[in-house]
């Protein structure tokens, strides 16, 4: 992209929304408008493309939104932009409205979409933003720093509870196949047990294990599982009341409201750096590519390696947690 004063960005949010999507969406709006481009921003992700719902943005209309969770631009999971007709109309659409290069904010489906979309010849650039962590090529997605601590404060109110009464609480988190939220939550929250898809236990296991805990004098139990966990949270509870091990158990799903919510400090530094940095990386005629986090600092990733490579593995914490659990 050469002269910088008649380029036009756009920017999506796509697949399940993460506290801080607002803030990554007013971080590429305001530094494409200090850059003397123009932002659009597409509504409803990918089915907006698909349908052409595009609006200009200026520095005001993305005022006060940093602090809100959800996203303003709307998000949705979209079949039809999969289809090679969808994809067509999408490109169609961004041709019209003189659209020169695209940023995408969203998990792992969305940045497939992304690099679907610049293998077309579309100048893209994703942003990683997704609760579950599951992005390769980034230390932290958007969200899930947010996410953790609805958690905790969740945890740390259960086991009120659950002391005062000596129960086992049983406490499902999100993450579909990936049991980063579970295994953080146990380090920060000073779970019993955590079970996690990536490493699954037997029911024997997690039943001397709670029954362990009971021995050894403990007042309460957490137990957290990830969703994507080999057991549930309602068999489980059923089957440790029925072996009746000391504690009498309870069931929490914290389900979406995980999701919601004012993103953190750490999420808005993260939406504020990537969104910089993406921006950035479209001016200089960089594409088919992801920002991401390297600890405190944006760097930037090919879409093809992020796309092909296994889900980050989410067990860095997992010996911590036990460790820390006696
Ligand atoms: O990917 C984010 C996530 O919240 C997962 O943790 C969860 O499995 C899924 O989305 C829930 O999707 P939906 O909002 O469609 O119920």
């Amino acid at each position: 992209m050469t002269s910088l004063d008649n380029i036009t960005l756009g920017v999506l949010t796509s697949g399940g929304d993460a506290p801080g999507m607002n803030a990554a969406i007013r971080a590429t709006v305001r530094t494409a408008l200090a850059n003397r481009a123009r932002a659009i921003g597409v509504a409803n992700g990918f089915e907006g493309l698909v349908n052409g719902e595009f609006r200009p943005l200026n520095a005001r209309d993305v005022g006060g939104i940093l602090q809100r969770g959800g996203t303003i631009l709307q998000t949705r999971r979209s079949k039809r932009f999969e289809e090679a007709k969808g994809m067509r109309e999408a490109i169609r659409h961004m041709n019209e409205a003189g659209m020169d290069g695209l940023i995408v904010i969203g998990g792992d489906g969305s940045l497939r979409g992304a690099h679907a979309l610049a293998q077309q010849g579309i100048k893209i650039v994703g942003i990683p933003a997704s609760i579950d962590n599951d992005i390769w090529g980034t230390d932290m997605a958007i969200g899930v720093d947010t996410a953790l601590n609805t958690i905790m404060e969740a945890v740390d109110k259960l086991r009120d509870t659950a002391s005062s009464l000596s129960r086992a609480f049983l406490i499902e988190t999100m993450g579909r196949n990936s049991g980063y939220l579970a295994v953080m939550a146990g380090v920060v929250c000073g779970a019993e047990l955590v079970l996690v898809p990536e490493a699954p236990v037997s029911v024997e296991e997690v039943i001397h294990l709670v029954e362990d805990a009971y021995r050894r004098g403990k007042t309460h139990a957490i137990i957290i599982v990830a969703e994507g966990a080999s057991i549930g949270v309602t068999e489980l509870s059923r089957i440790i009341d029925e072996m009746d091990v000391g504690f009498k158990t309870r069931v929490t799903i914290l389900g979406h409201i995980q999701r919601g919510g004012r993103p953190t400090a750490l999420d808005r530094l993260i939406a504020a750096n990537l969104g910089v940095k993406a921006v950035e990386a479209l001016l200089e005629g960089q594409t088919d590519i992801m920002v991401g986090m390297k600890g405190l600092e944006a760097t930037t990733i090919p879409l093809a390696e992020v796309t092909t490579h296994p889900l980050r593995p989410a067990l860095d914490y997992y010996e911590v947690a036990k460790t820390l659990a006696r």
